[in-house]
C-alpha cells in the first residue's frame, strides 16, 4: 500500500529501476469500508448459511456456531460438532463431520481419473466398492475421509464462507449432494483462526495471522499458522521476526489451532485419504511441495486429480485455476499444513485451494460471490470425493 501523497515517488522510483508494476487496487480505504456494507443486513436467520439466503453475507463467529448447533440438532443422524481445540483467546476450534448412514447406491461410478478410458477397469472398481460396501456395512467400518480446514489467514473471508456453503449443500441438499456422501465421510473445520478472523472483523481488515501474545508483550502478536507446522520449519519462506506476515512462531507448533489441527489428523489418519484447506486469492490448486522444488513420488496422481476437477470447475463456468506444486507455481514456503499433513500425518492427497478475489477487491471479495465461488467448488470436491469414495 502507498500513500497517496507519496505514490508518485513511488511511481518514479519503480521507473527508474525498470520494475513492472500495476494498481490492483486503486483506494484500498474505500475498498474496506464502510464495515456495514459487508456484514449489514440484520435479521438474516443464522440457519442460512452465506450463499444460501437472498443476501449472502459474511458471518462471524458466533454466528458459525449456532449455524453449526442448529444442523447437528436437526440432522443428529448424519452430523456431529465436535471442539477439537481452542484458540489463544479462547473460541472453539470446531469440526463438524457429516456422514451418511445410507447404503451406498449406484452413483455412476468411480473412476480413476488417470485412467478415464479403461471401461474393464472402471467396471471392476465398480464392483470392489460394492463388495467393500457390503462389509463396511456389516462391519460398520469408517469410510474414507476428507478433512477441509478454512480460514486458516484471518483475512481470506472467502474461504470459511465457501466451507459453510460446502457443509449446508453436504446436509441441507442431501438428495442432491448424496453421490458425495455415500462413499466418504467429511471433517470440516470451517474457521481455523478465529481470533484472526474476528480482528479482522473488528480492527484490521487486513490481518492473517493468528493472535497469540508473545512473551512478555514484546514484539507483535500472532504468528502465521501456515509456517507453523513441524516439517522442514522456518527453513524458506518464513521469518524469525512476529510482526511480519509470514511469522513461523517461536516453535513448530507454537499455535493452538496449528495443534489442534495437527492432533485431529494423526487421530485419524487411517480413515483420512485427502486434506483440502481453503486461502484466498488467485485461483490456485497446489500440492506439495511448499518447502522445495521437488516433487514428491505420486506428484501426477496428484496433478491429474486436480486437472479433471478442475475441468469439472471450468464446465460449470468458473475461471480456470492453475495447477502445480506450491513452490513451483506460487513460491516456497516451508511449514504449511499441506506439506505436513502429506509428509508427516501420510495423507496421500493433500492440497491447498486459493479461490478466487483480486480483481480490485484483493482479499475483501463481496459476499454477492459468495454463491458462485462455492457453486464451483461443489464441482470440484464432487470429482474429489469419487476419487477418495474408491480408495482403500
Ligand atoms: N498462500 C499460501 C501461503 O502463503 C500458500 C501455501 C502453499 N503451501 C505451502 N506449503 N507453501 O500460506
Ligand atoms: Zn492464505
Amino acid at each position: 500500500m502507498v500513500n497517496p501523497r507519496s505514490a508518485d515517488l513511488v511511481r518514479k522510483a519503480l521507473e527508474e529501476h525498470q520494475l513492472d508494476w500495476k494498481v490492483l487496487i486503486s483506494d484500498v480505504g474505500r475498498a474496506l469500508s464502510p464495515a456495514e456494507k459487508k456484514t449489514g443486513q440484520p435479521g438474516v436467520s443464522s440457519r442460512s448459511a452465506p450463499g444460501t439466503s437472498d443476501s449472502p453475507r459474511y458471518l462471524r463467529y458466533k454466528e458459525v456456531n449456532e449455524f453449526l448447533d442448529d444442523l447437528a440438532k436437526r440432522f443428529p443422524k448424519m452430523v456431529t460438532v465436535k471442539t477439537i481445540g481452542k484458540s489463544s483467546e479462547g473460541r472453539d476450534l470446531r469440526v463438524i463431520t457429516i456422514s451418511s448412514s445410507k447404503t451406498l447406491g449406484d452413483d455412476g461410478g468411480d473412476i480413476d481419473p488417470t485412467d478415464v478410458e479403461d471401461k474393464d477397469k472402471q467396471d471392476k472398481q465398480e464392483q470392489d466398492r460394492e463388495g467393500r460396501a457390503k462389509k463396511k456395512n456389516r462391519k460398520g467400518k469408517a469410510k474414507p475421509g476428507i478433512f477441509i480446514d478454512a480460514g486458516i489467514h484471518a483475512r481470506e473471508w472467502i474461504a470459511p464462507a465457501t466451507a459453510l456453503y460446502i457443509i449446508h449443500q453436504l446436509v441441507e441438499n442431501a438428495t442432491h449432494t448424496a453421490k458425495l456422501t455415500n462413499d466418504v465421510d467429511w471433517h470440516i473445520l470451517p474457521l481455523m483462526n478465529p481470533d484472526g478472523y474476528e480482528y479482522c472483523h473488528t480492527t484490521d481488515r487486513l490481518w492473517r495471522k493468528t493472535r497469540s501474545k508473545t512473551w512478555w508483550g514484546l514484539g507483535c502478536a500472532g504468528a502465521d499458522a501456515n509456517r507453523n507446522f513441524d516439517f522442514h520449519w522456518r527453513e524458506v519462506g518464513a521469518s524469525w521476526s512476529s510482526c511480519s506476515f509470514t511469522y513461523a512462531g517461536s516453535k513448530p507448533f507454537s499455535e493452538p489451532e496449528s495443534r489442534a489441527v495437527r492432533d485431529y489428523l494423526l487421530a485419524n489418519k487411517e480413515q483420512l485419504k485427502m486434506y483440502l484447506t481453503y486461502h484466498s486469492y488467485g485461483n490456485f490448486l497446489l500440492y506439495p511441495w511448499g518447502y522445495t522444488n521437488t516433487l514428491p513420488s505420486d506428484w501426477k496422481t496428484l496433478d491429474a486429480l486436480a486437472k479433471k476437477a478442475n475441468a469439472a470447475m471450468v464446465a460449470a463456468g468458473s475461471e480456470p485455476y492453475t495447477i502445480g506444486s506450491s513452490t513451483n507455481v506460487l513460491y516456497a514456503a516451508a511449514g504449511g499444513s499441506d506439506d505436513w499433513a502429506k509428509g508427516v500425518a501420510g495423507i496421500p492427497l493433500s492440497y491447498t485451494i486459493e479461490l478466487p478475489g483480486g480483481n480490485g477487491h484483493g482479499f475483501d471479495l463481496p459476499a454477492s460471490y459468495i454463491p458462485e465461488v462455492g457453486r464451483h467448488q461443489m464441482h470440484l470436491i464432487t470429482v474429489f470425493a469419487k476419487y477418495v469414495g474408491a480408495m482403500k
